[in-house]
């Protein structure tokens, strides 16, 4: 059997990537940025180049295809996210007819039809377009809600949560019904999927214990040994909501705020489906769910994360020449006591917990601020303390490109008018530091000139402190 997996350097893709190659078959995954795809299955995999709005790309990548599993959404990219992931399912569903694909297996969002939230009618719509020639091909439509795992969006705002609030009051709509899944009982459908003998198309609704994101909170509360009261109090609106869940969690206003529009009506099981087609998986509790993904986190174990994907439409983390910063400043560090490997280690271990070496209070109001401007600010940390990865994020900076022992390029998702990137390089016994701003307008050049003295104050010191011994 040959597999295409999309959405294969994304939240659920990637866990699935990882899981099917345990499988007796032939994976392909198809990828916008192959220097994504981990290396755990890279010699294990075929990778195709391209992307669901190049109908080229999607026709190469289907040759020989048996199942084709579709795990892409386009919320990141705006305001115009719906037009653009109905074009892409078009695209992807005429790509596999045309290449005599037999099956498609699709994850979306569980909701009720009259949902509200604009996030969940588009992953319907996306089902309804996957699912509309069955005379030419079948589809396995999954549909989840809150998916409890390591990295996952909704556990770390749950998790931080608790976390940082021995009072927590949440508005109203902690306390309307969901139905949270594990992660790994999620893989495990999208497993059973690609083998199941069904007639047609089917949409299974998957889910565990029905229970309010109040019972999760309370919960996972008890889990971490935490005593914590919730109040829900009716004046917070979903807005001001996700503007709060913006600066406690690591998760973003933006972001946030999705999640809450899909929680504000019902997200249970709504067929019985999952049951009788695979009555093999017998999802596991919300406890054994949340003790799962903290021992993942404790054990620096996350496999990926909800920032994983670039988001937009095109790949973030190349869509920017860095040939066209405006503002370009070189510094030179020599490696006295200290080997190139080190240095390199040193590097690579920027942010998170560790932090930046020095002005640990500038760049923890320089990601307040940031946090405060709707951005990621500095509480996203990174997925691994030592190990990196192309599209890994670091703080408010993502991962552009890594080579082993020689260098690393950052590029910024900070909220400001431009684009900037920082560049390690190691060469011989020198770092070179090299930090570019492209500003957007007349406004990125007045942040550059307001903020250049600060800038030059640390990042001269985080060029000098990384070859320090
Ligand atoms: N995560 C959850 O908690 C959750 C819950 C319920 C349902 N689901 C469903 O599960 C599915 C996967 O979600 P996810 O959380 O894994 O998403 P994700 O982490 O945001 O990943 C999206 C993936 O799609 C890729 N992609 C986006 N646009 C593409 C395009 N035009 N062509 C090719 N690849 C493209 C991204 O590639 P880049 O890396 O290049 O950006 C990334 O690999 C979605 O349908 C979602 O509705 C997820």
């Amino acid at each position: 059997m040959r597999i295409l997996l999309t959405g294969a350097t994304g939240y659920i893709g990637r866990r699935l990537g990882q899981r099917l190659v345990e499988e007796e078959l032939q994976l392909r995954l198809f990828v916008r940025d192959p220097r994504k795809v981990q290396e755990s299955i890279r010699p294990r995999v075929e990778i195709a180049h391209g992307s669901t709005f190049d109908t080229d790309s999607l026709r190469k990548a289907m040759g020989g295809v048996d199942v084709a599993y579709y795990l892409i959404h386009s919320m990141g990219a705006g305001e115009d996210f719906e037009k653009l992931d109905r074009i892409s399912a078009h695209n992807f569903l005429e790509a596999c007819i045309q290449a005599g694909v037999k099956r498609i297996v699709y994850l979306g969002g569980l909701g009720q039809e009259d949902a509200t939230s604009r996030h969940l009618q588009s992953r319907m719509e996306v089902g309804e377009i996957l699912s509309s020639r069955k005379e030419k091909i079948e589809t396995i439509w999954f549909r989840a809600s809150v998916i409890i795992g390591s990295g996952s969006a909704s556990f770390e705002i749950i998790r931080n949560l608790v976390q940082k609030l021995p009072i927590m009051t949440p508005p109203r709509w902690v306390r309307t019904l969901t139905q949270p899944i594990a992660v790994d009982d999620v893989l495990d459908y999208l497993v059973a999927a690609k083998d199941r003998k069904v007639e047609g198309n089917l949409i299974v609704d998957i889910g565990s214990e029905i229970m309010t994101f109040q019972d999760m909170l309370k919960r996972t509360a008890e889990i971490m040994g935490l005593s914590r009261i919730v109040i829900p109090i009716p004046v917070l609106t979903p807005v001001l909501s996700s503007y709060w869940l913006g600066l406690i969690t690591p998760v973003p206003m933006r972001v946030a705020s999705k999640l809450i529009e899909g929680l504000k009506s019902e997200t249970c099981v709504q067929n019985d489906n999952a049951k009788m087609y695979f009555p093999q998986i017998k999802p596991v509790s919300y406890e054994t769910a949340v003790r799962r993904a903290l021992k993942e986190i404790e054990e620096d174990q996350i496999l990926s994360r909800w920032c994983d994907s670039s988001a937009g439409e095109v790949c973030d983390t190349l869509h920017e020449d860095i040939a066209k910063a405006v503002f370009v400043e070189r510094r030179e560090s020599d490696l006295v006591d200290m080997t190139p490997d080190e240095a390199y280690r040193r590097i690579v271990g920027l942010g998170g917990k560790k932090g930046w070496l020095r002005f640990t209070v500038l760049w923890r109001i320089w990601g307040a601020v940031d946090t405060l401007l709707g951005g990621y600010g500095l509480s996203r940390g990174r997925r691994d303390p030592n190990e990196l990865r192309i599209g890994d994020s670091v703080d408010f900076w993502k991962v552009a490109d890594l080579v082993e022992g020689k260098r690393l390029l950052l590029v910024s998702q900070i909220e400001f008018p431009g684009t900037a990137w920082l560049d390690f390089t190691i060469e011989d016994d020198k770092v070179i530091q090299t930090s570019y701003f492209y500003p957007n307008g007349v406004l990125g050049r007045v942040h550059w000139f307001l903020t250049h003295l600060l800038h030059m104050l640390v990042l001269d010191s985080l060029a000098k402190a990384i070859v320090e011994s």
